[in-house]
């Protein structure tokens, strides 16, 4: 079957993990990905965080399926010419260096538009333009400045960063997102555009539950979902809300049966108003169905905290398995804390393909995540990262070069 982006070819001179996420993605449905690397070196996440020495790290393999690899000194005059070769070639160049290293090597936007206008120049930065345009930036520098960090936490403890990287992983996100619009706009115009993705602006983006509350805070003086409601204060700026839900429905985290041993023995609990009447029939409380004190979520919200203890003292009676059990018989939205072990060896994610058992000639078959996006007509077949500079040879000779040319470049470092 043909993949979604086939024939689009894609000059990645991405690293570490922004991205590579992107240019994963777009590999995975079918575009032509030739990852450009330092000759000796490579993306730097090859060395970081092995597990295995001298091999590949699963940190830089996760990020990199599906795309071939050349090696290439960007800044020898010879190398400089491959790279003209391949950005006439080519229908996107995607790069995340620090600010301004790509007009450093010689490659900004007017030289790329006179080798070729038609391409697409993508980005990710750290910050758009402003004050720290030129800032290099990192996962958790993101989430520090895009309002993850001051939002997550408890309202006693400092301020938080996620697991989730939504800096990185979710910045290549959006990227992909603007380089497949920024192609499908180039088939009117017949024209490239430049696509830039700010780190700070995608979590910001992911955020957006907060700057909501943010302005309901100055009009108020007072958010009645959160935990700091009614007995606590309020200050100025979004405080953190613990486990509380971001949405219209109060949620908290609640022990199940095995908590003082099992750091994961725990539930996500949603007191859909919907669902009330089921709530109270499951944990033992009818009473609550007509009681004015909690009929409502109105009349609850002032007591959420009891409400939810409540309800922990039945979830402490069950795993965290049967609770989702017994409540999804009732429509009542819950979730329980997996832990990474649990999804690594949960079958019904290696059956959709969400969880991939991938092959690899240095490090033998792990696990990594595959495509979240499912197409029915653009299936993903995960394919293992490329070794450095594996396809050199095979790029450049479609790309014209003889052998010769090749071992001449090579002679010089300039590959
Ligand atoms: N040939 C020759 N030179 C190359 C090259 C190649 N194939 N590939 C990279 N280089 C050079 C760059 O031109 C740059 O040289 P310069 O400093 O003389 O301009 C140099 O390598 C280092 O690149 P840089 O991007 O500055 O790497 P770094 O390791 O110092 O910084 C980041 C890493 C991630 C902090 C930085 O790239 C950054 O802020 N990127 C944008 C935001 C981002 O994506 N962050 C998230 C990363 S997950």
């Amino acid at each position: 079957m043909s993949k979604a982006l086939e024939g689009v070819r894609i000059l990645d001179f991405t690293h570490v993990q922004s991205g590579p996420t992107c240019t994963q993605l777009l590999a995975w449905f079918g575009a032509d990905v030739i990852k450009v690397e330092r000759a000796g070196e490579g993306d730097a996440t090859r060395a970081q965080l092995r597990d295995i020495p001298g091999v590949d790290s699963l940190y830089f393999t996760m990020l990199n399926h599906n795309k071939r690899s050349i090696t290439l000194n960007a800044k020898h005059p010879a190398g400089k010419e491959v790279l003209e070769t391949l950005i006439r070639d080519c229908d996107v160049l995607v790069e995340n260096f620090a600010p301004g290293a790509l007009d450093r090597m010689g490659f900004g936007w007017e030289r790329i538009q006179e080798l070729n206008p038609r391409m697409i120049v993508a980005s990710v930065k750290g910050f758009g333009p402003g004050p720290y345009e030129h800032c290099k930036v990192y996962e958790n520098v993101a989430q520090c400045t895009g309002g993850a960090a001051s939002t997550t936490g408890f309202e006693d403890g400092p301020p938080v960063v996620t697991g989730a990287q939504i800096g990185d992983s979710g910045s290549g996100l959006h990227l992909a997102l603007g380089i497949v619009t920024a192609l499908y706009q180039r088939q009117v115009t017949g024209r490239g555009q430049r696509v830039l993705t700010a780190m700070q602006d995608a979590v910001l983006n992911l955020c957006r539950v907060k700057l909501r509350d943010q302005q309901r805070l100055e009009r108020n003086g007072v958010m009645e979902e959160y935990p700091q409601y009614p007995e606590g204060t309020f200050g100025d700026a979004v405080p953190r809300a613990g486990n509380a839900s971001g949405g219209g429905q109060p949620g908290w985290i609640l022990k199940c049966k095995g908590w003082e041993d099992d750091p994961n023995a725990y539930i996500y609990f949603i007191t859909q108003a919907a669902v009330w009447p089921a709530i109270c029939k499951v944990i033992g409380r009818e009473e609550w169905i007509t009681d004015p004190d909690y009929a409502t979520p109105r009349a609850r919200l002032p007591r959420l905290m009891q409400v939810f203890a409540t309800i922990e003292e039945w979830t402490r009676e069950h795993t965290k398995f049967e609770v989702m059990d017994i409540l999804n018989q009732y429509d009542i939205p819950c979730g329980p804390i997996l832990s990474m072990k649990e999804i690594a060896e949960e079958p019904s994610l290696r059956a959709t393909g969400t969880i991939v058992e991938v092959d690899h000639p240095e490090r033998g078959p792990y696990l990594t995540v595959g495509n979240p996006i499912k197409l029915s007509d653009s299936p993903t077949e995960v394919r293992r990262s490329p070794l450095l500079g594996e396809h050199t040879e095979e790029v450049l000779g479609q790309l014209g070069y003889s052998s010769e040319q090749i071992a001449a470049l090579r002679s010089v470092h300039a590959i």
